[in-house]
Protein backbone atom coordinates (compact mmCIF):
# COMPACT_ATOMS: atom_id res chain seq x y z
CA UNK A 1 0.00 0.00 0.00
CA UNK A 2 1.13 2.94 -0.74
CA UNK A 3 0.44 6.20 1.84
CA UNK A 4 0.74 9.56 0.60
CA UNK A 5 4.03 11.61 1.68
CA UNK A 6 1.63 14.19 3.57
CA UNK A 7 -0.03 11.56 5.80
CA UNK A 8 3.41 10.08 6.40
CA UNK A 9 4.98 12.87 7.60
CA UNK A 10 1.34 14.14 9.63
CA UNK A 11 1.98 10.67 11.52
CA UNK A 12 5.94 11.78 11.93
CA UNK A 13 5.35 15.15 12.94
CA UNK A 14 2.55 14.19 15.33
CA UNK A 15 5.17 11.25 17.22
CA UNK A 16 7.76 13.41 18.88
CA UNK A 17 10.60 11.13 18.82
CA UNK A 18 11.55 11.71 22.38
CA UNK A 19 8.46 10.91 23.57
CA UNK A 20 8.47 8.02 21.63
CA UNK A 21 11.90 6.38 22.59
CA UNK A 22 11.17 7.29 26.38
CA UNK A 23 8.51 4.41 26.28
CA UNK A 24 11.34 2.32 25.19
CA UNK A 25 14.60 3.52 26.45
CA UNK A 26 15.33 5.65 29.67
CA UNK A 27 16.47 8.80 28.21
CA UNK A 28 17.92 11.96 30.63
CA UNK A 29 18.76 14.98 29.02
CA UNK A 30 22.35 15.99 28.54
CA UNK A 31 22.99 19.37 26.24
CA UNK A 32 20.17 19.81 23.93
CA UNK A 33 20.10 16.12 23.29
CA UNK A 34 19.00 12.75 25.13
CA UNK A 35 20.93 10.34 26.21
CA UNK A 36 20.40 6.63 27.08
CA UNK A 37 22.12 3.24 26.96
CA UNK A 38 21.20 2.23 23.51
CA UNK A 39 19.03 -0.92 22.62
CA UNK A 40 20.83 -2.51 19.34
CA UNK A 41 23.57 -2.93 21.30
CA UNK A 42 24.74 -3.87 24.86
CA UNK A 43 26.68 -0.82 26.53
CA UNK A 44 27.96 0.15 30.14
CA UNK A 45 27.34 3.93 29.20
CA UNK A 46 24.79 5.76 27.63
CA UNK A 47 26.33 6.62 23.87
CA UNK A 48 22.57 6.61 22.51
CA UNK A 49 21.75 9.98 21.39
CA UNK A 50 17.68 11.00 20.36
CA UNK A 51 17.59 14.72 19.15
CA UNK A 52 13.87 16.38 19.95
CA UNK A 53 15.40 19.32 17.31
CA UNK A 54 16.23 16.98 14.20
CA UNK A 55 13.50 14.55 15.04
CA UNK A 56 16.73 11.92 14.81
CA UNK A 57 18.16 8.83 17.07
CA UNK A 58 21.79 8.43 16.68
CA UNK A 59 23.75 5.82 18.52
CA UNK A 60 27.48 7.05 18.61
CA UNK A 61 28.75 3.59 19.84
CA UNK A 62 27.11 1.41 17.07
CA UNK A 63 25.60 3.43 14.68
CA UNK A 64 22.40 2.67 14.64
CA UNK A 65 20.08 5.59 13.63
CA UNK A 66 16.82 6.92 11.99
CA UNK A 67 14.08 8.60 12.49
CA UNK A 68 11.01 7.52 14.69
CA UNK A 69 9.78 5.05 11.87
CA UNK A 70 13.40 3.57 12.11
CA UNK A 71 12.84 2.87 15.40
CA UNK A 72 9.93 0.71 15.60
CA UNK A 73 11.39 -0.88 12.23
CA UNK A 74 14.31 -1.44 14.17
CA UNK A 75 13.52 -2.24 17.95
CA UNK A 76 10.29 -4.34 16.97
CA UNK A 77 11.38 -5.44 13.98
CA UNK A 78 7.90 -4.25 12.39
CA UNK A 79 8.05 -3.26 8.34
CA UNK A 80 7.71 0.44 7.69
CA UNK A 81 3.78 -0.25 7.18
CA UNK A 82 3.60 -1.01 10.53
CA UNK A 83 5.58 1.25 12.03
CA UNK A 84 3.47 3.73 10.35
CA UNK A 85 0.29 2.12 11.16
CA UNK A 86 1.39 1.84 15.30
CA UNK A 87 2.30 5.29 15.17
CA UNK A 88 -0.93 6.53 13.43
CA UNK A 89 -2.72 4.73 15.95
CA UNK A 90 -1.19 6.43 18.45
CA UNK A 91 -1.63 9.42 17.73
CA UNK A 92 -5.04 9.03 16.16
CA UNK A 93 -4.65 9.61 12.35
CA UNK A 94 -6.80 7.56 10.36
CA UNK A 95 -5.02 5.87 7.56
CA UNK A 96 -6.63 5.04 4.49
CA UNK A 97 -8.08 1.61 4.36
CA UNK A 98 -5.93 -0.93 2.49
CA UNK A 99 -6.70 -1.76 -1.20
CA UNK A 100 -5.45 -5.09 -1.45
CA UNK A 101 -6.02 -7.24 -4.65
CA UNK A 102 -8.30 -9.64 -4.06
CA UNK A 103 -5.05 -12.58 -4.60
CA UNK A 104 -3.05 -10.46 -1.83
CA UNK A 105 -6.53 -9.84 0.17
CA UNK A 106 -7.10 -13.90 0.33
CA UNK A 107 -3.51 -14.66 0.96
CA UNK A 108 -3.15 -11.95 4.12
CA UNK A 109 -6.39 -13.78 5.39
CA UNK A 110 -5.44 -17.03 5.09
CA UNK A 111 -2.47 -16.36 7.45
CA UNK A 112 -4.27 -14.46 9.30
CA UNK A 113 -6.72 -17.45 10.26
CA UNK A 114 -3.96 -20.00 10.38
CA UNK A 115 -1.72 -17.61 12.94
CA UNK A 116 -5.49 -17.96 14.88
CA UNK A 117 -5.69 -21.60 14.65
CA UNK A 118 -2.11 -21.77 15.95
CA UNK A 119 -2.50 -19.58 19.08
CA UNK A 120 -6.06 -21.52 19.91
CA UNK A 121 -3.81 -24.94 19.77
CA UNK A 122 -1.26 -23.37 21.56
CA UNK A 123 -3.75 -22.46 24.59
CA UNK A 124 -5.40 -25.73 24.23
CA UNK A 125 -1.83 -27.84 24.36
CA UNK A 126 -0.70 -25.84 27.69
CA UNK A 127 -4.49 -25.95 29.37
CA UNK A 128 -4.08 -29.60 28.47
CA UNK A 129 -0.82 -29.69 30.38
CA UNK A 130 -2.04 -28.16 33.62
CA UNK A 131 -4.92 -30.47 33.76
CA UNK A 132 -5.07 -33.97 35.21
CA UNK A 133 -4.55 -35.66 32.15
CA UNK A 134 -1.50 -33.38 31.80
CA UNK A 135 0.21 -35.05 34.73
CA UNK A 136 3.15 -37.65 33.06
CA UNK A 137 4.28 -34.53 30.57
CA UNK A 138 4.28 -32.28 33.68
CA UNK A 139 6.08 -34.99 35.53
CA UNK A 140 8.40 -35.59 32.62
CA UNK A 141 9.28 -31.51 32.22
CA UNK A 142 10.13 -31.36 36.01
CA UNK A 143 12.45 -34.38 35.34
CA UNK A 144 14.19 -32.40 32.37
CA UNK A 145 14.70 -29.61 35.14
CA UNK A 146 12.31 -27.05 33.89
CA UNK A 147 11.20 -24.83 36.29
CA UNK A 148 6.65 -23.61 35.97
CA UNK A 149 8.14 -20.35 35.19
CA UNK A 150 9.44 -21.72 32.23
CA UNK A 151 7.23 -23.64 31.19
CA UNK A 152 4.77 -20.62 31.02
CA UNK A 153 7.45 -18.51 29.61
CA UNK A 154 8.00 -21.26 26.75
CA UNK A 155 4.37 -21.77 26.86
CA UNK A 156 4.97 -25.54 26.92
CA UNK A 157 1.75 -28.26 26.41
CA UNK A 158 0.60 -31.38 25.65
CA UNK A 159 -1.51 -32.87 23.44
CA UNK A 160 -2.98 -35.97 25.07
CA UNK A 161 -3.75 -38.98 24.10
CA UNK A 162 -7.36 -39.03 22.43
CA UNK A 163 -6.55 -39.57 18.25
CA UNK A 164 -8.76 -36.44 17.48
CA UNK A 165 -9.80 -34.18 20.59
CA UNK A 166 -7.72 -30.73 19.26
CA UNK A 167 -9.46 -31.56 15.69
CA UNK A 168 -12.72 -31.45 17.54
CA UNK A 169 -11.97 -28.76 19.78
CA UNK A 170 -10.91 -26.47 16.64
CA UNK A 171 -13.95 -27.27 14.71
CA UNK A 172 -16.02 -26.38 17.31
CA UNK A 173 -14.65 -22.83 16.83
CA UNK A 174 -16.02 -22.79 13.45
CA UNK A 175 -12.83 -24.04 11.61
CA UNK A 176 -13.29 -25.55 8.23
CA UNK A 177 -11.17 -29.31 7.73
CA UNK A 178 -9.82 -27.14 5.07
CA UNK A 179 -8.09 -24.78 6.98
CA UNK A 180 -7.36 -26.89 9.90
CA UNK A 181 -4.77 -29.36 7.60
CA UNK A 182 -3.47 -26.09 6.08
CA UNK A 183 -2.32 -25.22 9.61
CA UNK A 184 -0.43 -28.76 9.77
CA UNK A 185 -2.33 -29.46 12.74
CA UNK A 186 -4.59 -32.14 11.36
CA UNK A 187 -4.01 -35.45 8.68
CA UNK A 188 -6.55 -37.15 7.15
CA UNK A 189 -7.25 -40.07 5.49
CA UNK A 190 -9.99 -42.45 3.86
CA UNK A 191 -9.76 -44.89 6.57
CA UNK A 192 -9.70 -42.82 9.57
CA UNK A 193 -10.93 -39.36 8.47
CA UNK A 194 -9.44 -36.45 10.27
CA UNK A 195 -6.98 -36.96 13.01
CA UNK A 196 -4.39 -34.80 15.50
CA UNK A 197 -0.81 -34.61 13.94
CA UNK A 198 0.06 -34.27 17.46
CA UNK A 199 -0.18 -37.48 19.84
CA UNK A 200 0.77 -37.72 23.29
CA UNK A 201 3.44 -35.80 23.07
CA UNK A 202 5.12 -32.67 24.83
CA UNK A 203 4.84 -29.84 22.74
CA UNK A 204 6.84 -26.99 22.20
CA UNK A 205 5.01 -23.69 19.91
CA UNK A 206 7.20 -22.30 18.07
CA UNK A 207 7.05 -18.21 17.93
CA UNK A 208 8.06 -15.89 15.28
CA UNK A 209 9.77 -12.74 16.11
CA UNK A 210 6.78 -10.99 16.71
CA UNK A 211 5.95 -13.69 19.19
CA UNK A 212 3.08 -15.04 16.61
CA UNK A 213 2.86 -18.77 17.10
CA UNK A 214 3.53 -20.56 13.58
CA UNK A 215 3.97 -23.66 14.53
CA UNK A 216 4.63 -26.76 17.04
CA UNK A 217 7.48 -29.21 17.66
CA UNK A 218 5.88 -32.32 19.77
CA UNK A 219 8.73 -34.82 21.79
CA UNK A 220 7.87 -38.28 22.86
CA UNK A 221 7.86 -38.66 26.50
CA UNK A 222 10.95 -40.98 26.74
CA UNK A 223 11.89 -43.32 23.85
CA UNK A 224 10.09 -43.79 20.63
CA UNK A 225 10.41 -43.15 17.27
CA UNK A 226 10.27 -40.04 15.85
CA UNK A 227 11.69 -38.27 19.22
CA UNK A 228 10.59 -34.92 17.76
CA UNK A 229 7.75 -34.22 15.35
CA UNK A 230 7.39 -30.93 13.98
CA UNK A 231 4.77 -28.51 11.71
CA UNK A 232 5.07 -29.27 8.86
CA UNK A 233 5.78 -25.76 6.40
CA UNK A 234 2.66 -24.01 5.83
CA UNK A 235 2.17 -20.03 4.93
CA UNK A 236 2.82 -19.01 8.06
CA UNK A 237 5.60 -21.78 9.23
CA UNK A 238 9.10 -20.95 7.13
CA UNK A 239 11.19 -23.25 8.75
CA UNK A 240 14.23 -21.27 6.60
CA UNK A 241 13.45 -17.51 7.84
CA UNK A 242 12.68 -18.26 11.45
CA UNK A 243 14.70 -19.74 14.61
CA UNK A 244 13.12 -21.37 17.91
CA UNK A 245 13.55 -18.68 20.73
CA UNK A 246 14.49 -15.65 18.46
CA UNK A 247 11.27 -13.84 19.63
CA UNK A 248 12.64 -13.62 23.17
CA UNK A 249 16.81 -13.60 22.59
CA UNK A 250 16.31 -10.60 20.03
CA UNK A 251 15.57 -8.37 23.31
CA UNK A 252 18.22 -9.88 25.36
CA UNK A 253 20.75 -6.71 24.48
CA UNK A 254 23.14 -9.18 24.52
CA UNK A 255 25.64 -8.14 21.14
CA UNK A 256 25.82 -11.91 20.23
CA UNK A 257 23.82 -15.21 19.77
CA UNK A 258 23.93 -18.23 21.17
CA UNK A 259 23.07 -20.58 18.33
CA UNK A 260 22.26 -24.29 19.71
CA UNK A 261 20.84 -27.08 18.11
CA UNK A 262 17.57 -28.38 20.08
CA UNK A 263 14.35 -26.71 21.48
CA UNK A 264 15.66 -28.44 24.88
CA UNK A 265 18.79 -26.79 24.65
CA UNK A 266 17.45 -23.21 23.60
CA UNK A 267 15.08 -23.59 26.88
CA UNK A 268 17.63 -24.23 29.33
CA UNK A 269 20.05 -22.16 28.25
CA UNK A 270 17.10 -19.20 29.14
CA UNK A 271 16.22 -20.58 32.49
CA UNK A 272 20.15 -20.77 32.95
CA UNK A 273 20.33 -17.19 32.31
CA UNK A 274 21.32 -17.11 28.54
CA UNK A 275 18.47 -15.23 27.17
CA UNK A 276 20.15 -15.19 23.82
CA UNK A 277 20.14 -18.21 22.81
CA UNK A 278 18.46 -19.75 19.96
CA UNK A 279 18.37 -22.64 17.42
CA UNK A 280 17.70 -23.60 14.22
CA UNK A 281 14.18 -25.50 13.76
CA UNK A 282 15.49 -29.10 12.81
CA UNK A 283 17.17 -27.97 10.16
CA UNK A 284 21.17 -26.81 9.71
CA UNK A 285 21.35 -23.35 9.67
CA UNK A 286 20.64 -21.62 6.52
CA UNK A 287 21.71 -18.45 4.59
CA UNK A 288 18.12 -17.08 5.66
CA UNK A 289 18.73 -17.42 8.62
CA UNK A 290 22.47 -16.24 8.88
CA UNK A 291 20.18 -12.72 6.63
CA UNK A 292 18.00 -12.97 10.32
CA UNK A 293 20.49 -12.87 12.79
CA UNK A 294 22.45 -10.47 11.50
CA UNK A 295 19.44 -8.24 11.51
CA UNK A 296 19.99 -8.47 15.39
CA UNK A 297 23.57 -9.43 15.95
CA UNK A 298 27.43 -9.13 14.29
CA UNK A 299 28.44 -12.48 16.11
CA UNK A 300 27.52 -15.64 16.97
CA UNK A 301 28.86 -18.81 19.31
CA UNK A 302 27.89 -22.03 18.14
CA UNK A 303 27.03 -24.67 20.95
CA UNK A 304 26.29 -27.36 19.17
CA UNK A 305 25.83 -31.21 20.41
CA UNK A 306 29.66 -32.48 20.90
CA UNK A 307 28.88 -35.40 18.71
CA UNK A 308 30.33 -36.14 14.93
CA UNK A 309 27.04 -34.84 13.29
CA UNK A 310 27.04 -31.84 15.65
CA UNK A 311 30.48 -30.83 15.15
CA UNK A 312 30.04 -31.36 10.90
CA UNK A 313 26.63 -29.20 11.54
CA UNK A 314 28.96 -26.29 13.16
CA UNK A 315 31.84 -26.60 11.03
CA UNK A 316 29.00 -25.74 8.00
CA UNK A 317 27.88 -22.57 9.85
CA UNK A 318 30.94 -21.30 10.41
CA UNK A 319 30.87 -20.25 6.58
CA UNK A 320 27.85 -19.57 6.32
CA UNK A 321 27.59 -16.77 8.66
CA UNK A 322 30.79 -15.61 7.77
CA UNK A 323 29.17 -14.95 4.15
CA UNK A 324 26.80 -12.69 6.16
CA UNK A 325 29.32 -10.70 8.02
CA UNK A 326 28.91 -12.43 11.21
CA UNK A 327 31.96 -14.11 12.66
CA UNK A 328 31.39 -16.99 14.24
CA UNK A 329 33.13 -19.13 17.31
CA UNK A 330 32.48 -22.15 18.96
CA UNK A 331 31.56 -23.48 22.48
CA UNK A 332 32.46 -26.98 23.30
CA UNK A 333 29.93 -29.00 25.51
CA UNK A 334 32.85 -31.86 25.97
CA UNK A 335 32.00 -34.24 28.22
CA UNK A 336 28.64 -33.58 27.86
CA UNK A 337 26.34 -34.15 24.94
CA UNK A 338 24.89 -30.75 24.42
CA UNK A 339 24.18 -27.44 26.05
CA UNK A 340 21.13 -28.98 28.29
CA UNK A 341 23.13 -31.69 29.67
CA UNK A 342 25.73 -29.38 30.36
CA UNK A 343 23.88 -27.00 32.36
CA UNK A 344 22.19 -30.00 34.07
CA UNK A 345 25.33 -31.78 35.36
CA UNK A 346 28.64 -28.10 35.80
CA UNK A 347 25.93 -25.81 35.93
CA UNK A 348 25.72 -21.84 34.91
CA UNK A 349 28.80 -20.45 35.73
CA UNK A 350 30.83 -23.26 33.73
CA UNK A 351 29.19 -22.60 30.73
CA UNK A 352 30.04 -18.89 30.79
CA UNK A 353 33.82 -20.21 31.42
CA UNK A 354 32.79 -22.10 28.09
CA UNK A 355 31.35 -19.34 26.39
CA UNK A 356 34.88 -17.38 27.70
CA UNK A 357 36.82 -20.15 26.19
CA UNK A 358 35.20 -19.96 23.18
CA UNK A 359 37.10 -20.82 19.70
CA UNK A 360 37.44 -18.94 16.75
CA UNK A 361 35.12 -20.94 13.90
CA UNK A 362 38.40 -20.73 11.75
CA UNK A 363 40.65 -22.11 14.39
CA UNK A 364 38.18 -24.48 15.27
CA UNK A 365 37.97 -25.83 11.91
CA UNK A 366 41.59 -26.33 11.37
CA UNK A 367 41.33 -28.07 15.13
CA UNK A 368 38.80 -30.83 13.24
CA UNK A 369 41.09 -30.89 10.34
CA UNK A 370 44.19 -32.08 12.58
CA UNK A 371 42.63 -35.53 13.45
CA UNK A 372 43.02 -35.92 9.12
CA UNK A 373 46.87 -36.04 9.70
CA UNK A 374 49.59 -37.64 11.69
CA UNK A 375 50.73 -34.61 13.34
CA UNK A 376 53.44 -36.34 15.07
CA UNK A 377 55.32 -36.43 11.72
CA UNK A 378 56.69 -34.28 10.02
CA UNK A 379 55.52 -35.36 6.74
CA UNK A 380 51.99 -35.12 7.97
CA UNK A 381 52.55 -32.12 9.54
CA UNK A 382 53.34 -30.79 6.87
CA UNK A 383 50.67 -31.68 4.60
CA UNK A 384 48.43 -30.44 7.19
CA UNK A 385 50.11 -26.97 6.81
CA UNK A 386 49.67 -26.93 3.14
CA UNK A 387 46.02 -27.12 3.60
CA UNK A 388 45.50 -25.15 6.16
CA UNK A 389 47.65 -22.47 3.94
CA UNK A 390 44.91 -23.07 0.97
CA UNK A 391 42.51 -22.02 3.71
CA UNK A 392 44.05 -18.94 4.51
CA UNK A 393 44.51 -17.88 1.31
CA UNK A 394 40.43 -17.80 0.88
CA UNK A 395 40.49 -14.76 3.07
CA UNK A 396 39.57 -12.18 0.69
CA UNK A 397 40.51 -9.01 2.89
CA UNK A 398 44.86 -8.60 3.72
CA UNK A 399 44.48 -7.52 7.56
CA UNK A 400 42.12 -10.30 8.22
CA UNK A 401 44.58 -13.16 6.24
CA UNK A 402 47.69 -11.29 7.82
CA UNK A 403 45.98 -11.80 11.32
CA UNK A 404 44.66 -15.07 10.85
CA UNK A 405 48.18 -16.12 9.32
CA UNK A 406 49.75 -15.25 12.45
CA UNK A 407 47.09 -16.94 14.57
CA UNK A 408 47.56 -20.11 13.11
CA UNK A 409 51.66 -19.48 13.45
CA UNK A 410 51.28 -18.89 16.53
CA UNK A 411 48.88 -22.20 17.76
CA UNK A 412 50.59 -24.65 15.41
CA UNK A 413 54.43 -23.02 16.49
CA UNK A 414 55.45 -22.92 12.88
CA UNK A 415 57.13 -19.02 11.69
CA UNK A 416 54.80 -17.05 10.22
CA UNK A 417 56.83 -15.85 7.69
CA UNK A 418 57.34 -18.98 6.08
CA UNK A 419 53.79 -19.77 6.62
CA UNK A 420 52.85 -16.33 4.91
CA UNK A 421 55.47 -17.56 1.54
CA UNK A 422 53.24 -20.92 1.69
CA UNK A 423 50.00 -18.91 1.71
CA UNK A 424 51.25 -16.97 -1.00
CA UNK A 425 52.65 -19.93 -3.20
CA UNK A 426 49.25 -21.66 -2.82
CA UNK A 427 47.21 -19.01 -3.94
CA UNK A 428 49.44 -18.27 -6.61
CA UNK A 429 49.20 -22.07 -8.21
CA UNK A 430 45.37 -21.70 -6.68
CA UNK A 431 45.10 -18.71 -9.02
CA UNK A 432 43.77 -16.53 -6.61
CA UNK A 433 46.61 -13.88 -6.67
CA UNK A 434 48.85 -12.05 -8.74
CA UNK A 435 52.43 -13.69 -8.87
CA UNK A 436 54.02 -10.52 -7.04
CA UNK A 437 52.29 -8.17 -5.15
CA UNK A 438 53.20 -4.68 -6.84
CA UNK A 439 52.46 -2.19 -4.34
CA UNK A 440 49.66 0.36 -4.79
CA UNK A 441 50.12 3.93 -3.57
CA UNK A 442 48.39 5.88 -5.55
CA UNK A 443 44.69 3.32 -5.30
CA UNK A 444 45.80 3.09 -1.19
CA UNK A 445 46.12 7.31 -1.10
CA UNK A 446 42.86 7.38 -2.70
CA UNK A 447 40.82 5.09 -0.55
CA UNK A 448 42.18 7.23 2.26
CA UNK A 449 41.92 10.87 0.76
CA UNK A 450 38.30 9.94 -0.49
CA UNK A 451 37.37 8.85 2.77
CA UNK A 452 38.37 12.25 4.52
CA UNK A 453 36.24 13.93 1.62
CA UNK A 454 33.48 11.72 2.55
CA UNK A 455 33.93 12.99 6.03
CA UNK A 456 34.13 16.88 5.35
CA UNK A 457 30.70 16.66 3.13
CA UNK A 458 29.31 15.14 6.01
CA UNK A 459 30.88 17.79 8.59
CA UNK A 460 29.04 20.13 6.45
CA UNK A 461 25.54 18.79 6.45
CA UNK A 462 25.79 18.37 9.82
CA UNK A 463 26.85 21.99 10.36
CA UNK A 464 24.11 23.51 7.82
CA UNK A 465 21.57 21.44 9.92
CA UNK A 466 22.55 22.70 13.49
CA UNK A 467 23.08 26.39 12.25
CA UNK A 468 21.00 27.07 9.11
CA UNK A 469 22.23 30.90 9.48
CA UNK A 470 25.07 29.16 7.66
CA UNK A 471 23.41 28.43 4.72
CA UNK A 472 22.80 32.29 3.74
CA UNK A 473 26.83 31.95 3.45
CA UNK A 474 27.43 29.01 1.64
CA UNK A 475 24.32 28.11 -0.38
CA UNK A 476 25.63 30.11 -3.44
CA UNK A 477 29.02 28.33 -3.07
CA UNK A 478 28.24 24.84 -2.85
CA UNK A 479 25.42 22.96 -4.13
CA UNK A 480 24.11 20.01 -4.34
CA UNK A 481 26.50 18.57 -6.75
CA UNK A 482 29.37 19.10 -4.94
CA UNK A 483 28.31 15.96 -2.64
CA UNK A 484 29.76 13.65 -4.73
CA UNK A 485 28.59 10.20 -2.43
CA UNK A 486 25.02 9.59 -4.15
CA UNK A 487 23.20 9.49 -1.34
CA UNK A 488 24.35 12.53 0.30
CA UNK A 489 23.97 14.45 -2.82
CA UNK A 490 19.92 13.33 -2.54
CA UNK A 491 20.14 14.64 1.21
CA UNK A 492 21.70 17.68 -0.03
CA UNK A 493 19.36 18.44 -2.52
CA UNK A 494 16.71 17.59 -0.40
CA UNK A 495 18.06 19.99 2.09
CA UNK A 496 18.49 23.14 -0.30
CA UNK A 497 15.08 22.44 -1.38
CA UNK A 498 13.75 22.37 2.10
CA UNK A 499 15.41 25.77 3.11
CA UNK A 500 14.34 27.83 -0.15
CA UNK A 501 10.35 26.73 0.98
CA UNK A 502 11.49 28.18 4.10
CA UNK A 503 12.88 25.95 7.06
CA UNK A 504 14.77 22.67 7.26
CA UNK A 505 13.36 19.35 8.45
CA UNK A 506 16.56 16.69 8.14
CA UNK A 507 13.58 13.94 10.11
CA UNK A 508 11.93 14.43 6.56
CA UNK A 509 14.42 13.55 4.44
CA UNK A 510 14.38 10.28 5.79
CA UNK A 511 10.65 9.57 4.21
CA UNK A 512 12.73 9.37 0.99
CA UNK A 513 14.50 6.58 1.92
CA UNK A 514 12.79 3.50 2.29
CA UNK A 515 15.49 1.37 3.59
CA UNK A 516 16.81 0.96 7.40
CA UNK A 517 20.45 0.90 5.98
CA UNK A 518 20.12 4.19 4.16
CA UNK A 519 18.03 5.79 7.46
CA UNK A 520 21.31 4.49 9.35
CA UNK A 521 23.05 5.99 7.03
CA UNK A 522 21.57 9.31 6.91
CA UNK A 523 21.21 9.71 10.96
CA UNK A 524 25.52 9.28 10.42
CA UNK A 525 25.46 11.74 8.42
CA UNK A 526 23.34 14.27 10.65
CA UNK A 527 25.42 13.34 13.53
CA UNK A 528 28.87 13.82 12.96
CA UNK A 529 30.95 15.24 15.30
CA UNK A 530 32.14 18.83 14.31
CA UNK A 531 35.73 20.23 15.11
CA UNK A 532 35.98 21.72 18.72
CA UNK A 533 36.22 25.29 18.07
CA UNK A 534 36.07 28.13 20.78
CA UNK A 535 36.23 30.84 18.79
CA UNK A 536 33.75 32.50 15.63
CA UNK A 537 37.54 32.89 13.44
CA UNK A 538 37.85 29.49 14.19
CA UNK A 539 34.76 28.17 13.10
CA UNK A 540 35.40 30.57 9.70
CA UNK A 541 38.43 29.10 9.06
CA UNK A 542 37.19 25.70 9.61
CA UNK A 543 33.98 26.09 7.37
CA UNK A 544 36.08 27.89 4.50
CA UNK A 545 38.90 24.78 4.62
CA UNK A 546 35.76 22.10 4.32
CA UNK A 547 34.00 24.26 1.30
CA UNK A 548 37.50 24.29 -0.17
CA UNK A 549 38.07 20.75 -0.14
CA UNK A 550 34.63 19.46 -1.00
CA UNK A 551 34.69 22.14 -4.21
CA UNK A 552 38.16 21.47 -5.45
CA UNK A 553 37.45 17.30 -4.85
CA UNK A 554 34.70 17.31 -7.29
CA UNK A 555 36.22 19.52 -9.65
CA UNK A 556 39.24 17.12 -9.60
CA UNK A 557 36.93 14.54 -10.16
CA UNK A 558 35.33 16.70 -12.82
CA UNK A 559 38.40 17.49 -14.72
CA UNK A 560 39.56 14.10 -14.36
CA UNK A 561 36.22 12.41 -16.42
CA UNK A 562 36.00 15.36 -18.55
CA UNK A 563 35.57 14.17 -22.13
CA UNK A 564 38.06 16.75 -23.97
CA UNK A 565 36.07 17.73 -27.16
CA UNK A 566 32.85 18.74 -24.53
CA UNK A 567 33.96 22.29 -25.09
CA UNK A 568 30.96 24.09 -22.78
CA UNK A 569 31.87 21.39 -19.94
CA UNK A 570 35.60 22.86 -20.07
CA UNK A 571 34.09 26.22 -20.27
CA UNK A 572 31.76 25.65 -16.78
CA UNK A 573 34.68 24.08 -15.45
CA UNK A 574 37.20 27.09 -15.97
CA UNK A 575 34.51 29.02 -14.72
CA UNK A 576 34.25 27.10 -11.44
CA UNK A 577 37.78 26.69 -11.03
CA UNK A 578 38.06 30.37 -11.02
CA UNK A 579 35.30 30.70 -8.46
CA UNK A 580 37.11 28.31 -6.42
CA UNK A 581 40.56 30.77 -6.51
CA UNK A 582 37.90 33.52 -5.74
CA UNK A 583 36.51 31.69 -2.57
CA UNK A 584 39.87 30.96 -1.18
CA UNK A 585 40.74 34.92 -0.80
CA UNK A 586 36.85 35.26 0.48
CA UNK A 587 35.72 35.95 3.74
CA UNK A 588 33.50 33.83 5.03
CA UNK A 589 31.49 35.30 8.39
CA UNK A 590 29.00 33.28 10.41
CA UNK A 591 27.93 36.13 12.08
P1 LIG B 1 16.28 -33.95 23.84
O1 LIG B 1 16.52 -35.41 23.74
O2 LIG B 1 14.85 -33.63 24.10
O3 LIG B 1 17.21 -33.24 24.73
O4 LIG B 1 16.50 -33.45 22.41
P2 LIG B 1 17.58 -32.41 21.95
O5 LIG B 1 17.04 -31.04 22.15
O6 LIG B 1 18.88 -32.73 22.56
O7 LIG B 1 17.53 -32.67 20.42
P3 LIG B 1 18.50 -33.46 19.49
O8 LIG B 1 19.89 -32.99 19.66
O9 LIG B 1 18.21 -34.91 19.56
O10 LIG B 1 17.91 -32.86 18.14
C1 LIG B 1 18.04 -31.49 17.85
C2 LIG B 1 16.84 -30.99 17.13
O11 LIG B 1 16.63 -31.75 15.97
C3 LIG B 1 15.53 -31.10 17.91
O12 LIG B 1 15.29 -30.00 18.75
C4 LIG B 1 14.53 -31.19 16.81
O13 LIG B 1 14.23 -29.91 16.29
C5 LIG B 1 15.25 -31.98 15.75
N1 LIG B 1 14.95 -33.43 15.86
C6 LIG B 1 15.45 -34.30 16.75
N2 LIG B 1 14.93 -35.53 16.55
C7 LIG B 1 14.11 -35.42 15.51
C8 LIG B 1 13.24 -36.34 14.81
O14 LIG B 1 13.15 -37.50 15.14
N3 LIG B 1 12.53 -35.85 13.76
C9 LIG B 1 12.60 -34.55 13.39
N4 LIG B 1 11.88 -34.13 12.35
N5 LIG B 1 13.39 -33.66 14.03
C10 LIG B 1 14.12 -34.08 15.07
MN1 LIG C 1 19.25 -32.76 24.53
Amino acid sequence: MYYPEELVEEVRLKNDIVDVISTYVKLQKKGSSYFGLCPFHNEKSPSFSVSRQKQMYYCFGCGAGGNVFTFLMEYENYSFTEALKVLADRVGVELPKTEYSREAKEKAELKTVLLEINKLAAKYFYAQLKSEKGRAAYTYLHERKLSDETITAFGLGYSNKYSDDLYRYLKSKGYSDDMLLKAGLISADEKHGAFDKFWNRVMFPIMDANNRVIGFGGRVMGEGKPKYLNSPETPVFDKSRNLYGLHRARTSRKPYFLICEGYMDVIALHQAGFTNAAASLGTALTAGHAALIKRYVKEVYLTYDSDDAGTRAALRAVPILKGAGITAKVIRMDPYKDPDEFIKNLGAEAFEERIQKARNGFLFSLEMLERDYDMASPEGKTAFMREAAARLAEFDEEIERSNYIEAVARTYRVSAEELRKLVVRTAVQAGLAKPVERPKPTAGRDKGKEEGILKSQRILLTWLIEDDRLFGQIENLIRPEDFTEPLYHTVAELLYQQREKGTVNPAQIMNHFTDEDEHRRVAELFHTKLPKLSTVHEKEKALKETIIRIKQYRLDEASKSLDPTDIKGLQNLMADKRALQRMKELHISIN
